[in-house]
């Protein structure tokens, strides 16, 4: 199929680009490199051995969608597109609402008018809020999101399924994604935060690499074995190969699909921290601090579904997100 990625240059989305092309697929990818940089494309194509079309726009810009649509052949889309900072999201809440919701829309519109009706969009974990059951299936009730970011997750997933509804030629999948880290193992794409990193394994890889002098443990007075907080993480890899699992069902005509996209398994922020330090012989310095506003205390889902269903499981385990984490940071200290 041809796949059209909205956010494509992002740290999801260059990951996928790669699972991709791997099982035979190709690629445009659109990004207005908001949170970006092109050099990510330049590095997929060391990996992939070929340059994927981008188209440098804006998701918002009707025009430039429809005459992408119009350029190219599009078979189905993935949604990576969009604002993602929490804490961000919580003081400038119009931006986040207005980039994330309005982007859906008019993607959605320009898709319609050229019939194409295959999406995945990328939803995330936030969408359970403080999680009822845990470990956390699909059928656990939506909870109530803390900040304006997880509000346009949980907000555009009500959009799509009244689409999807109103007119079953859709393929929707809403994958919800736990914790990603790591990187590809060649070293040549990764995470590229803006700034201060807000997660946690950015902020250790930038610890370690000496751009910040150490991690900040946000509170070990949480129910959970060692206090700290507890959350599924998950290799990019694995989670990027999930969208090529997605694209099968969108295949067989799925109409609506909702999949937890986690390992199943939960570590601890001082089991991350351990982990690292054992994976690559190095000591990450850290200290404990208050809790963060806005945190729960354990967060992993129950993976089972996507597994029967879909046939995809992950691979990795913690370790190896972390040494891939570490491989991407030590060859880019300074990022792309
Ligand atoms: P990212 O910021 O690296 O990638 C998002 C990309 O979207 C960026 O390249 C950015 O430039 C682009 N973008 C934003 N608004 C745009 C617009 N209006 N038009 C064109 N491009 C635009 O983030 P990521 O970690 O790769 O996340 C990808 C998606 O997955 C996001 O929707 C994010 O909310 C979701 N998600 C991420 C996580 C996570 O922990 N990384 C967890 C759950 C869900
Ligand atoms: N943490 C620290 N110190 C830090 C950063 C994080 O102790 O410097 C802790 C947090 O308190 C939390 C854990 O590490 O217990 C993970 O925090 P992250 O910020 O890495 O991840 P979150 O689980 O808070 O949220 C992330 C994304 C959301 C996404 C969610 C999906 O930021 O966008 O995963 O599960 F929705």
């Amino acid at each position: 199929m041809n796949i059209l990625l909205t956010g494509g240059a992002g740290y999801i989305g260059s990951h996928t680009i790669v699972e991709l092309d791997k099982a035979g697929h190709s690629v445009v990818v659109v990004d207005n490199l908001v949170n970006s940089s092109e050099e990510s494309l330049n590095r997929v194509a060391k990996i992939i051995g070929k340059q994927v079309p981008f188209v440098k726009a804006d998701v918002r810009d009707a025009a430039a969608m429809n005459d992408l649509f119009d350029k190219f052949k599009i078979d189905a889309v993935i949604n990576f597109a969009g604002l993602k900072a929490v804490g961000e999201s919580v003081a400038k809440p119009l931006e986040y609402y207005e980039n994330n919701m309005n982007a859906c829309f008019v993607l959605l519109d320009a898709m319609r008018k050229h019939n194409c009706k295959n999406f995945i969009f990328s939803s995330s974990a936030t969408v359970y809020g403080d999680p009822a059951i845990i470990p956390i299936t699909e059928e656990c009730p939506k909870g109530q999101c803390t900040n304006p970011y997880g509000k346009t997750k949980s907000m555009l997933e009500e959009v799509l399924i009244d689409l999807q509804k109103a007119d079953p030629e859709w393929n929707v999948v809403l994958l919800r994604y736990f914790n990603p880290i790591g990187a590809h193992q060649s070293g040549l794409i990764g995470e590229n935060p803006n700034g201060i990193p807000n997660n946690l394994m950015p902020y250790i890889t930038q610890t370690a690499v000496g751009l910040r002098k150490e991690l900040g443990v946000f509170g070990n007075d949480y129910d959970t074995p060692d206090g700290t907080g507890v959350r599924d993480y998950i290799h990019v890899c694995d989670l990027a190969n999930g969208h090529v699992c997605a694209l099968k069902a969108i295949e067989r005509k799925c109409g609506l699909a909702i999949y937890n996209l986690g390992t199943g398994h939960g570590n601890s922020v001082l089991d991350v921290v351990k982990a690292f330090e054992k994976a690559n012989n190095l000591k990450v310095p850290y200290s404990i601090k208050p809790r963060r506003a806005g945190d729960i205390a354990t967060c992993y889902c129950n993976p089972a579904k996507a597994k029967a269903e879909l046939g995809w499981e992950a691979k990795y385990g913690i370790e190896d997100m972390c040494r891939d984490a570490w491989n991407f940071q030590k060859n880019n200290p300074e990022g792309y």
